[in-house]
């Protein structure tokens, strides 16, 4: 299945070089959120990347330490290019070692956050402030033609340059909140130092692929599967934009979807073809209670309905996937060197011999940058801002064996709770809300009578992009008029509680 390159920008562009921190995606938000465009490559694949649109390159950090044996590394005509280039943290201490510095270990891990202290007035680092460390090693000896201009109690080289060369170091993270002037530090450097023109917006980018989309699919039949989700609804109505009827739409109705779903998606895009597969689910799941096992049905009841559907179209030469910037750097970006917490499956996920051409508009898009595109496209906002859904659905919130019946109790209950979150303005705050039905009965006492039904589960969460996840601190007369709401409605639910643990250790879906 080959691949269409939707995006192919003319524009100014700050290239990450990854080594497998966990927050490098961060740098590449910070970057985009000054409108400048930014991409994330693996060290390999570093001086392959750079075109005559990079103006700089920032040096991410890394699990890894600079003076362990097989650390990663960096082709050296990088600093022979003219480009400025910053490095952070492992980025700096690459840096400083490949230029002929020192980075050494003395046992004193610097973790949280700091005092920064400015050495030498400079532009770069104009005043002291709070930073946010995360290292054991420090660069001890300087490259030549490099200076100090900031250190902390702990680094004495926290922030080093060769202002010459345009190249920096410093020992901390500048695109983590918690470093107080982390904004500014990356904005100095990539638009002040770099001259990076600051032309990225959502209209440009709009614009720019439409007409890329139309240059390239023309006037082929293309589909789209949608999903319920955001990323789908937003590709789709992307595509629809450049080419109009010759898109076809289908939505697989499994019956895992929220209350109300489909009809909101049929609102949204009122052509599309809805394939009822809701009894043929059940069927097929019925005594799985494993979760993998119950992800591998319903991935491949959805890619069975997808190619029965695909044949009535079968001069349709592309296929429209709602593909987003994090799946492609999980899956391609960083030679492995970031640790893999959870893959995984998409009920998207299709077969290797299909004949289609994909076409991904969102590749290069983070989520927030998705929702904005959806609101440069004039869609509803209920739609763009809802938030994100698994791929499986309620076949992974109803743990253990789904049946109807409980489809139906969690459908029911979920409603109540996310209508109850939009109705008391906490919709917005939450990053991804929803209830989980436990495989486990309990008794109660409604009336005089006793009960013996579900427990359900609450769960919200704040998170940047799903990685890791806050739990929401509700107040506690929220969650008594949720828990009411929900017991008092829902037959077959006589217990709720609320799940307070983060991510990690836990994940955010249950299964
Ligand atoms: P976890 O549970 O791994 O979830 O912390 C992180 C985010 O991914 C969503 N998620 C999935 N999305 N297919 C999907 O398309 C899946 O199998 C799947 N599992 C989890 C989850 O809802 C959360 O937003």
């Amino acid at each position: 299945m080959g691949s269409i390159k939707i995006y192919n920008t003319q524009m100014d562009t700050c290239l990450i070089v990854d080594f497998g921190s966990q927050v490098t995606k961060l740098i590449a938000r910070r970057v985009r959120e000054m409108n400048v465009y930014s991409i994330i490559v693996s060290p390999s694949k570093a001086m392959q990347s750079i075109t005559a649109e990079t103006k700089c390159v920032i040096l991410s950090g890394s699990p890894y330490s600079t003076l362990e044996e097989c650390s990663p590394t960096i082709d050296s005509k990088i600093f022979e290019l003219g480009l400025p280039i910053l490095g952070i943290c492992y980025g700096q201490q690459l840096m400083a070692k490949i230029l002929g510095g020192k980075v050494e270990n003395h046992g004193v891990r610097e973790f949280g956050q700091s005092e920064l202290n400015v050495v030498e007035q400079n532009p770069f680092i104009d005043e002291n402030s709070i930073v946010w460390m995360s290292h054991g090693d420090c660069v001890t000896q300087l490259p030549q033609g490099f200076k100090i201009l900031a250190k902390t109690q702990n680094a004495p080289c926290a922030v080093i340059a060769n202002e010459g060369k345009k190249f920096y170091g410093i020992q901390f993270h500048p695109e983590v909140t918690h470093t107080e002037k982390g904004r500014e530090i990356l904005k100095h450097f990539v638009v002040e130092i770099s001259k990076c023109e600051q032309k990225w917006t959502m209209s440009a980018y709009k614009n720019e692929t439409i007409a890329k989309i139309k240059a390239q699919i023309g006037d082929e039949m293309t589909i789209c599967a949608l999903s319920g989700g955001v990323d789908s609804a937003v590709a789709a109505k992307l595509v629809y934009e450049a080419i109009g009827e010759k898109l076809i739409c289908v939505l697989v109705d499994t019956g895992l979807l929220r209350k109300g779903e489909v009809e909101q998606i049929k609102a949204t895009f009122p052509d599309i073809n809805v394939i009822d597969a809701k009894a043929q689910f059940l069927r097929e799941l019925s005594g799985i209670s494993d979760p993998e096992q119950k992800r591998k049905v319903i991935g491949r009841l959805f890619i069975e309905h997808f190619q029965e559907f695909s044949k009535k179209y079968s001069d349709a030469k592309f296929l429209v996937q709602g593909t987003i910037y994090p799946d492609v750097i999980e899956s391609a970006g960083s030679d492995g060197l970031a640790q893999t917490i959870k893959s995984h499956h998409n009920v998207g996920g299709l077969p290797k011999d299909m004949k289609m051409q994909l076409c991904e508009p969102l590749r290069e898009l983070f989520k927030d940058e998705v929702r904005l595109l959806g609101e440069e496209l004039g869609m509803e906002k209920k739609v763009i801002y809802r938030h994100p859904f698994p791929g499986p659905g309620l076949g992974i919130r109803i743990l253990g064996e789904v049946t109807q019946e409980k489809v139906e109790i969690l459908q029911n209950a979920d409603k109540i709770y996310i209508d109850f979150l939009h109705e008391n303005g906490l919709y917005e705050k939450i990053w991804q809300a929803f209830s989980v039905l436990l495989p486990c009965k309990t008794v109660g006492v409604m009336g005089d009578g006793r009960t013996y039904e579900f427990v359900l589960a609450l769960r919200a969460i704040t998170s940047e992009d799903g990685m890791t996840a806050q739990v929401f601190p509700f107040e506690m007369a929220d969650l008594l008029e949720i828990s009411t709401r929900i017991v008092n409605n829902v037959k077959g639910v006589n217990r709720v509680t609320y799940d307070i643990t983060s991510k990690p250790p836990a994940t955010i879906e249950w299964e």
